[in-house]
């Protein structure tokens, strides 16, 4: 009798000290989005996951380029066979070409390639075997897949979810930050604020269409496909499930933008992906570079466009200005190129981190994604951008404002234009100085910020979602946030007391006026 209560109370209290703690979560990352340059940032924060000890397992489209860890299960799903990325990339390289990046043009082909991809990962067999196991916390990578929230009701887990870009309206949803639309320009504002008059007219303007469209997307979009995966019989509505997220990360960092007010829940994480140590070069590119004494200059496209989209003449453009110059080049280049000056050396993959942080490099060519960007800031190297969709013109413009960068249209590539604008940068030292300093205010933080992110995904495991420090902003619709609610009743009330003040005035009026009336008669 004894024996067994002892046995109870021991049970008990092993359970009691085993459950909270961090020391070993098990953690799920789902990772739809179809770009191996998201992957990259999002992968980076799972492998420190488990580098901590925690029980990684990560589900995505893409094979596994970095070493296995240990805890770390790493399951691929074969990717979308309908997936329309690829023309996607292609039509973006033809608007970039004739220097119309419209992004509403190609935003139905874009929704519509990142939420197949999504539902093709949440339909998969892999998944389903997933399923039948229990986890201790849902990290989602985000980009126009916010349907997939659902995988945490069904795990009945806290969720994360790490956004690569930065605090847009989608993003401050999900934790009820403010959007400060007079001090803060929006993302296609390409300015750092303070705003004029007439910028901030503009930007108020932006929010507006901003809030109409993620309205439509969510009521027209994203909620159908909820309730297609997750049927409302057995999960919660689609509102529901997404204000329990947790813990958004965001990809900015003040120093990149403008600075903002972020609300606990909302945390930033530039330069996550940026490794503390760069790692050993591959031989060859180690001695490439070692021996280039006249400085280095890294090419890169990024992962999404490929070379072989690069028109011919652009690309002998390149290759005869690239031939006039002292610099050694290395360029992230897919295919063969016969007749490369003997200054060029190409590479079908670059560690480009690594490459970066080389103490020769003296300037990246770049698509200018966030990133690389980054990267560039992190190691200090000024940029020549060639933006080519979506964010990589802003990204580029604020680079430029900044002082660091210049920028070329890639329709306007020519001989004559890269080689002003490449010996403009490599001869004059202003970008290198600017780049130095803000190279310092980036990385002067109190840890590295995949230390930080991890801390607070932790954070979030320590205190089974940390509902304390939700912003109740979350659990208000616009009305309510606005305070419009209490201004209609305050307006109605102001009304009413008005009409009730003149009504009363009028009659006690017409009692004087009336009695003096008759006293009048009396009189006659
Ligand atoms: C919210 O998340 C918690 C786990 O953190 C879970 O227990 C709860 O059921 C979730 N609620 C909804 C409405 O999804
Ligand atoms: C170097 O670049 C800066 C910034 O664009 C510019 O103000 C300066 O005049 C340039 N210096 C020379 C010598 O061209």
């Amino acid at each position: 009798m004894i024996k067994t209560k002892l046995l109870v109370l021991g049970l008990a209290l092993l359970m009691f000290y085993t459950v909270p703690t961090t020391n070993s979560a098990r953690i799920f990352g789902f990772f739809t989005t179809p770009s191996r340059s998201h992957f990259i940032i999002q992968e980076s924060l799972m492998r420190e996951l488990a580098t901590r000890g925690h029980d990684v397992t990560v589900l995505t489209t893409f094979d596994q380029i970095g070493k296995p860890l240990k805890n770390y299960r790493y399951i691929k799903v074969k990717p979308n066979e309908e997936d329309e990325m690829e023309s996607l990339k292609d039509q973006m390289m033809n608007n970039a070409e004739e220097n119309k990046d419209n992004f509403f043009a190609v935003l139905p082909k874009l929704v519509n390639s990142m939420t197949s991809a999504a539902s093709h990962l949440l339909n998969s067999p892999q998944l389903a075997e997933l399923k039948k196991e229990q986890f201790d916390l849902i990290v989602f990578g985000w980009f126009i897949n916010d349907f997939q929230i659902g995988l945490a009701s069904h795990f009945n887990v806290p969720s994360v979810i790490i956004s690569v870009v930065p605090n847009v309206k989608l993003m401050r949803d999900y934790v009820g930050n403010p959007a400060e639309v007079s001090a803060v320009p929006a993302l296609n504002m390409n300015s750092k604020g303070p705003m004029t008059f007439l910028q901030r007219a503009k930007n108020l303007f932006i929010h507006c269409i901003e809030f109409v469209l993620v309205n439509i997307f969510e009521y027209f979009i994203m909620n159908p496909l909820y309730v297609q995966h997750f049927p409302p019989d057995k999960y919660p509505s689609y509102d529901e499930a997404k204000r329990n997220v947790s813990l958004v990360l965001i990809n900015s960092h003040f120093s990149q933008g403008t600075p903002s007010a972020l609300v606990p829940g909302l945390i930033e994480f530039s330069g996550m992906h940026i490794k503390r140590q760069p790692d050993p070069l591959p031989e060859n590119i180690k001695q490439w570079l070692d021996t280039a004494t006249d400085g280095a200059i890294l090419f890169s496209m990024g992962s999404n466009i490929r070379s072989s989209q690069l028109s011919v003449e652009k690309r002998d453009a390149l290759l005869r200005t690239f031939a006039k110059i002292k610099q050694k080049i290395l360029w992230k280049f897919e295919e063969d190129l016969p007749n490369k000056p003997a200054n060029v050396m190409i590479s079908k993959w670059l560690p480009q981190d690594d490459v970066l942080a080389h103490p020769n490099m003296k300037l990246f060519i770049s698509h200018c994604g966030k990133g690389g960007l980054s990267e560039a800031k992190y190691h200090g190297v000024p940029v020549l951008g060639i933006p080519i969709f979506g964010d990589q013109q802003s990204n580029i413009q604020i680079a430029v404002a900044e002082g660091w960068a210049l920028q070329l249209q890639y329709s306007e590539v020519t001989e004559e234009t890269f080689s002003r604008t490449l010996n403009e940068m490599l001869q004059n030292a202003t970008y290198r100085q600017v780049i130095k300093k803000l190279s310092f205010m980036f990385r002067d933080r109190p840890q590295h910020p995949v230390d930080n992110a991890a801390f607070w995904v932790e954070y979030v495991i320590r205190h089974r979602g940390a509902k304390h420090m939700q912003s109740p902003a979350v659990h208000l619709n616009f009305f309510q946030y606005y305070s419009l609610d209490v201004l209609a009743v305050l307006f109605v009330v102001i009304y009413l007391s008005y009409k009730f003040t003149k009504c009363a005035i009028k009659m006690l009026f017409r009692k004087c006026c009336g009695s003096g009336k008759s006293i009048k008669r009396k009189e006659d």
